[in-house]
């Protein structure tokens, strides 16, 4: 069996994804090797995180080795996709209530893989590598079956949650502790060019399979509930349902896209004619 490697590291949590996943070594052995490779053999969690994604995102006509590059040149550059790959971590840890470990997203999870492969497609197109972007982008939505443009703006603390099939577009805005399910559209109507997407603010909690179409609003902690057609743009802490959406009644509590709470969510749609 390999050694680990002794890591003197700053980083708390870096250090509980090493602790978390070498009791998993000794529990599965048969993943040993897997895990020593993905989380054991690296000091830090961005070098994992590169090693990872790049393995993930590997294409016969741009392997494994050449992507990692990239992903570390803009690790590197910028230390904000680093902290955003920590605030997106805890987000899934907190609020996904299959999430029993921070490990488990970091191997495991690909809203989470497909949200940090995007932050470097951003970076790339923000350093006006449009190619390389939009080549990232095309392996992303191949391999983890989730479309953001490189060019929409998102914020930290984010939960993609399953993450089969959600669609960012290229001017949309998702700001700060948002929590997405699967199958969600952020999408223009198809009527006008330009500024055409939505913005998405903090705290919002979006259900699975809603759509939300045009250059509209989506206030500060509002809920959409799954299933929804949302045209006209969403009032702050108010919670949404229907095609096409209309509000419902007050978000089912101040923080919806932290608590996860669908509660209500279940009732207003089972009230749905
Ligand atoms: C959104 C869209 C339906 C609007 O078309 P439109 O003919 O201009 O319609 P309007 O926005 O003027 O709405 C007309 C009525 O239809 C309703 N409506 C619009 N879209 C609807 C939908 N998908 N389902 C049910 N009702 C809808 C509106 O609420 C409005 O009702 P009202 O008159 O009672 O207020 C159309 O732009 C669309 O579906 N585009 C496709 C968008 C898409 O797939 N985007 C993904 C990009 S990734």
């Amino acid at each position: 069996m390999e050694a680990i490697k002794t890591v003197t590291s700053a980083d708390p949590m870096w250090e509980e994804i090493r602790a978390g996943v070498a009791q998993q070594v000794e529990r599965e052995p048969i993943l040993a090797s897997f895990l020593h490779a993905t989380i054991l053999n690296h000091a830090t969690l961005e070098s994992a995180l590169s090693f990872h994604l790049a393995n993930k995102l590997d294409s016969p006509v741009a392997g494994a080795l050449l992507i990692r590059e990239v992903i570390d040149e803009a690790l590197d550059a910028d230390a904000s996709i680093g902290r955003a790959a920590r605030a997106d971590l805890n987000a899934v840890f907190q609020r996904d209530s299959a999430c029993s470990a921070l490990y488990e997203p970091f191997l495991y999870f690909k809203g989470y893989h497909a949200l940090q492969a995007w932050r470097v497609a951003h970076w790339l197109w923000l350093q006006n590598r449009r190619s390389l972007a939009l080549f990232l982008q095309h392996r992303i939505s191949v391999v983890f079956s989730v479309d953001i443009h490189p060019a929409a703006t998102l914020g930290e603390g984010i939960l993609l949650d399953h993450a089969t099939g959600i669609v960012i577009g290229e001017t949309a805005v998702v700001e700060d502790n948002v929590s997405i399910m699967q199958s969600v559209t952020l999408g223009g109507t198809g009527k006008v060019s330009g500024d055409r997407h939505p913005k998405v603010r903090c705290g919002v909690l979006i259900g699975a399979g809603s759509k939300v179409l045009g250059n509209i609003e989506v206030g500060a902690c509002a809920q959409v509930a799954s299933g929804s057609v949302v045209l006209k743009s969403v009032p702050a802490h108010k919670l949404v349902a229907g095609v096409p959406a209309r509000v419902i009644s007050d978000a089912t509590c101040a923080e919806p896209a932290l608590s996860m709470d669908h509660c209500a969510l279940s009732k207003v749609n089972r009230e749905l004619p």
